[in-house]
């Protein structure tokens, strides 16, 4: 089995690394920790060489420890009992909120969109004990972070569950955690819809028959009407308007996902930057909302998905007029960020003045593992840069288990060594995340992802492993595929499954989003042949082109292939778990419109 088998152009990264642009210095007085790459690179070899010490000035420097730490790390992938700065005891609430307020008490902590940009903001927060699992079921609201810090501040888990998952999907989870508290909402908003969260609750402990009693564990379910204590310390909740001269960070995600943990929540606010807290869409009531609230918000740094970046490219292909006169960072987090839609980010939405990153890392490495260094390293369109601080990556043959020496080659991504960050566990099942994580190559963190080298070193995220498409032995990564289609640059959403075929084994399925004037069906075939020209798997022929309305996506903005799979080997009935969709209904539209093209 080759799983690599296939040369990859070099078209969809671009050759050539892009500069900072100046103007990222001249926006904002403060700069960077390091002065260029050089430095960098300098650092980062420390950090892999001798992570101990590494890590160590690190948690010194960021960090007020109530205990000093003894030790920087113990343990080995093949025990995966890693333990970091042990014999060390901080508070992250205290570090995140306190010691910014006892320094700087009118420094904002966090500011909060609304999904209605005329609405007024509220202040509350729950209670819970030590040891307590306490699941949070929240929307992005301030209440969501407030929640957090409150677990962490005495001691209790938080398990955030991403406020679109259905009755059913909750059920599981706070069962799975044995979670005694429960913190949500009545209702919450979005893209000026309302959704009742509290009776998603009461159906998740009831159950779908009505009567019997659910999730036994759980003693305590707080809801906005429940909840009473103001905190104390520095969260001030606020509508943008107070614009004071410091960095701001909008982190459009959802709080359940790690990209908000990591990057909305600890991080901003254990830095001391203001954290911005958006509840609605990109779209509403305007495609002009991203740069609303960049704007309003005065913000610095900019994170976002790239679906919400293509959609917006779609819609607002010339972008907007609103000035973005601090934005200096635009960051992208999840899927590849196709070359031309790194363009625009870079040419339109930026103005050419903001870095623009394309950033690399997962649930289970908790922070980046591939980025360009914000105002310091350059940017290489279409891959996610150099390694980050920490962080030893390998690429491995998947046939012989070793090593790619070299660039310009392509294998499994895992990690050589660990980082603070790396999950420790899979939840009550210690022998799963051994089995996952290192069970497949012993001696590595295996991430489930492909990756190429290039010649700079840089990195280019070829998908997860299982997204390929085998036809006639040959295994094509479906990311790559996509990739194509969107550089090619008349679609703004393509999706790629393999289907059964009796000749070839496995076909490729192409799905696209309608858009008008593209010729319908046949003219959408003409244009993924177009694009295909001159790629290896243009002798693998599509054989199928659908154009749909929508894709199904998760809310993080992940295409569910598998559920597109499914449909075409004709399991309509038997897709699996659907609750981390979008937009359930898109399925069945799908189905209506592959019948008709058909
Ligand atoms: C998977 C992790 C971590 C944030 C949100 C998702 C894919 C992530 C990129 C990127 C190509 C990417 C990988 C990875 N991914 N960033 N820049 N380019 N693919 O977290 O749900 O744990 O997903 O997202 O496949 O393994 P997650």
């Amino acid at each position: 089995m080759t799983i690599f088998g296939m040369r990859r152009r070099e078209g969809n990264a671009s050759s050539t690394q892009i500069a900072v642009p100046s103007t990222y210095f001249q926006k904002h007085p403060s700069v960077p920790h390091l002065r260029d790459q050089n430095e960098y690179r300098d650092l980062y070899q420390k950090s892999i060489e001798n992570p101990s010490e590494f890590w160590s000035s690190m948690a010194t420097s960021c960090l007020k420890w109530d205990i000093p730490f003894d030790r920087v790390h113990h343990g080995s992938f093949d025990h995966g009992d890693h333990g970091w700065f042990l014999g060390g005891k901080l508070n992250a609430c205290y570090n995140c909120v306190d010691r910014h307020a006892l320094e700087s008490p009118d420094k904002l902590a966090m500011l909060y969109e609304r999904d209605d940009p005329e609405g007024a903001p509220q202040k509350i927060t729950p209670g819970c004990t030590k040891g307590d699992i306490v699941t949070i079921y929240l929307p992005n609201i301030p209440e969501a972070v407030v929640s957090m810090l409150a677990c962490a501040r005495i001691g209790a888990v938080h398990s955030v569950v991403f406020a679109g998952f259905s009755a059913p999907s909750l059920r599981d989870r706070v069962d799975d955690a044995r979670s005694k508290v429960l913190i949500t909402v009545d209702e919450s908003v979005r893209g000026g819809k309302v959704i009742q969260m509290k009776n998603i609750v009461e159906d998740a402990l009831t159950g779908d028959e009505g009567r019997k009693v659910q999730c036994p564990g759980l003693r305590k379910v707080r809801t906005s009407g429940g909840m009473k204590n103001v905190p104390s310390g520095r969260v001030i909740v606020s509508q943008c308007s107070s614009l004071r001269r410091v960095r701001k960070m909008f982190c459009a995600g959802d709080v359940g996902w790690i990209t908000c943990h990591s990057y909305l929540v600890y991080t901003p606010l254990v830095l001391g930057i203001t954290t911005v807290v958006f509840e609605g869409t990109p779209t509403y009531p305007s495609y002009d909302r991203f740069w609303q609230i960049l704007d309003r918000c005065k913000a610095s740094h900019f994170y976002a998905a790239p679906t919400a970046l293509r959609m917006i490219r779609k819609m607002r292909p010339n972008g907007s007029s609103i000035p973005l006169e601090r934005l200096r960072v635009n960051a992208s987090i999840g899927e590849p960020l196709a070359s031309n839609v790194w363009q625009w980010c870079y040419e339109v939405f930026g103005r050419k003045e903001a870095h623009v990153l394309d950033t690399y890392f997962q649930t289970e490495t908790g922070c980046h593992a591939f980025s360009p260094l914000a105002g310091v390293t350059p940017t290489k369109p279409g891959t996610v840069a150099l390694p980050f601080f920490g962080f030893k990556p390998a690429l491995i043959d998947p046939d012989s288990g070793r090593e790619i020496e070299g660039d310009e080659s392509r294998g499994l991504l895992v990690f050589k060594q660990p980082w603070p960050g790396i999950a420790r566990t899979v939840w009550g099942d210690h022998a799963r995340y051994l089995k996952t994580y290192f069970g497949g190559h012993s001696g590595y963190f295996t991430t489930g992802d492909s990756a190429y080298r290039d010649r700079d070193g840089c990195y280019c995220i070829l998908g997860r492993v299982d997204d390929v498409v085998n036809v006639s032995g040959h295994r094509l990564s479906t990311a790559e595929i996509e990739s194509t289609l969107l550089d090619h640059g008349a679609f703004a959403e393509v999706a790629v499954v393999g289907i059964d075929d009796q000749l070839t084994g496995q076909a490729i399925s192409v799905r696209l989003p309608q858009e008008p004037g593209r010729g319908g069906q046949k003219g959408a075939r003409t244009i993924s042949k177009t694009a295909y020209r001159g790629n290896y798997w243009s002798l693998c022929s599509t054989q199928e082109v659908f154009l749909v309305s929508d894709l199904p996506k998760t809310r993080s903005g992940k295409i569910m292939r598998r559920l597109l799979r499914k449909m075409l080997e004709g399991e309509r009935h038997e897709l699996g778990d659907t609750s981390t969709l979008l937009h359930p209904a898109v399925l069945s539209n799908i189905i209506d419109e592959v019948n008709e093209q058909a």
